[in-house]
């Protein structure tokens, strides 16, 4: 187990050419997980690369338990990686694979051969130890992958989508192996993925980012609740959150955000959030699972009637679709109460679930209370406009 922590650390292949990583700043305690999330191309694996010492920083400080690892060589760093492609001994059978490691540690013979055993019940693959790499496929050889890095126990461990190449049943099973083996290891690690259910699932901290910089990092609940801007907002939830365009008004001294389905209008009472906003072109974000539908006391100030233009049953829920400021409009709904094609409901916002963000910058307005606490979460967010040079 180790602290790891990331120091305004920089990196470039090279003048010319853009950054790849700009100021990364992430801190996790020991045991801790952390998820790596991003877009293609956004410096996911070049920052894994940088912490287990393929690539060499260009700035700042790569730390475990505070010491300073930057300059060290790969092998002394005691970290176990899994890349993104598995590069596996292609002479070596699984078995060889799996073992080679704990060779090189001078493991005892038989005390390995545990060790393999292990590896491989946990990952499925027993069948497959006498096999050679180019015998199985992307998905087994994806498992020996990780094999072999769990065969190590190592004070770190480095994940660069693991579970990429499985089958979707596979997949979750292999997640809540993950998990369950992380409870029992509790060894620090950082995991990258595009699987919005795994970093919810596996992480305890989570770092979005966007072209080589970190947008967020917080909590899975801080991410999913309390995202620093829109980019974040967008990027965690399926489906997505919605966005819904509007002008923010002033009436009777009341902050209000109009929503028009063509048939109704709502004026929602916005007092709860902070800062002068009136007359602020925003966009409203509002998760599918927090509009719901109207009870018979509904307060009428917050509920808006709309008739339903598509519908989608996806089994545990089923996903209505409404018009509302010209914007395809997605609400979440229980199977059994969800309506039809044609129908009017009555829709119900929650005034303090809804965020505002500003419709230029994509950055958050009017974070309430709760949000303004978090200073960690909003901290990235001041640092992209930083960068930005606003
Ligand atoms: N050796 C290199 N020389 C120059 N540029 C590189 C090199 N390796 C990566 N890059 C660039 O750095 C950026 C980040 O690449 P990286 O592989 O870290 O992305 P990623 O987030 O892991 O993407 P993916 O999700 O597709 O795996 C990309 O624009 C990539 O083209
Ligand atoms: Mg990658």
């Amino acid at each position: 187990m180790a602290t790891l922590e990331l120091r305004n650390v920089n990196k470039s292949y090279g003048s010319g050419l853009p950054d790849t990583l700009k100021n990364i700043e992430i801190q996790i305690d020991s045991g801790e997980f952390l998820i790596l999330v991003g877009p293609s191309g956004c410096g996911k694996s070049t920052l894994m690369n940088c912490i287990a010492g393929l690539e060499d920083i260009s700035g700042g400080a790569i730390l475990v338990d505070d010491a300073d690892i930057s300059g060290m060589s790969p092998k002394d760093r005691d970290i176990a990686m899994v890349f993104q492609s598995y590069a596996l001994y292609p002479t070596m059978t699984v078995r060889g694979n799996i073992a080679f490691g704990l060779k090189m540690r001078k493991m005892a013979p038989a005390a390995i051969e545990e060790e393999v055993a292990r590896v491989a019940k946990l990952l499925q693959i027993e069948h497959l130890l006498e096999r050679k790499p180019g015998q199985l496929s992307g998905g087994q050889q994806q498992r020996v992958a990780m094999g072999r890095a769990l065969a190590r126990r190592p004070k770190i461990y480095l994940f660069d989508e693991p579970l990429s190449n499985l089958d979707a049943k596979l997949r979750v099973e292999m997640r809540t192996e993950i998990k369950l083996m992380h409870q029992r290891l509790k060894t620090t690690t950082v995991y990258v993925t595009h699987d919005q259910i795994e970093a919810m699932t596996l992480g305890d901290k989570v770092a979005v980012m966007k072209d080589g910089i970190i947008q967020q990092f917080g909590s899975p609940q801080q991410i999913y609740n309390d995202p620093a801007n829109l980019f974040v907002a967008s990027f965690i939830g399926s489906p997505p959150m919605n966005f819904i365009p509007l002008r923010l008004q002033r009436r009777a001294g009341q902050l209000l955000a109009v929503l028009d389905s063509g048939q109704a209008r709502c004026e929602l009472p916005l007092d709860a959030l902070q800062g002068d906003l009136e007359g602020r072109e925003v966009i409203l974000g509002i998760r599918p699972e927090q509009i719901l539908l109207a009870q018979a006391d509904a307060d009428a100030q917050s509920s808006i009637r709309a008739e339903v233009d598509v519908i989608e049953p996806t089994g545990p829920d089923t996903l209505v679709f409404v018009t509302l400021n010209q914007t395809k409009v997605c609400c979440r709904m229980a199977p059994d109460a969800a309506p039809r094609v044609g129908e009017t409901l009555e829709l119900q916002f929650d005034p303090a679930k809804v965020l505002l963000f500003d419709a230029q910058s994509g950055e958050r307005l009017g974070v309430l209370g709760q949000a303004q606490s978090q200073a960690q979460a909003t901290e990235p967010a001041r640092k992209v406009a930083q960068l930005k040079g606003r």
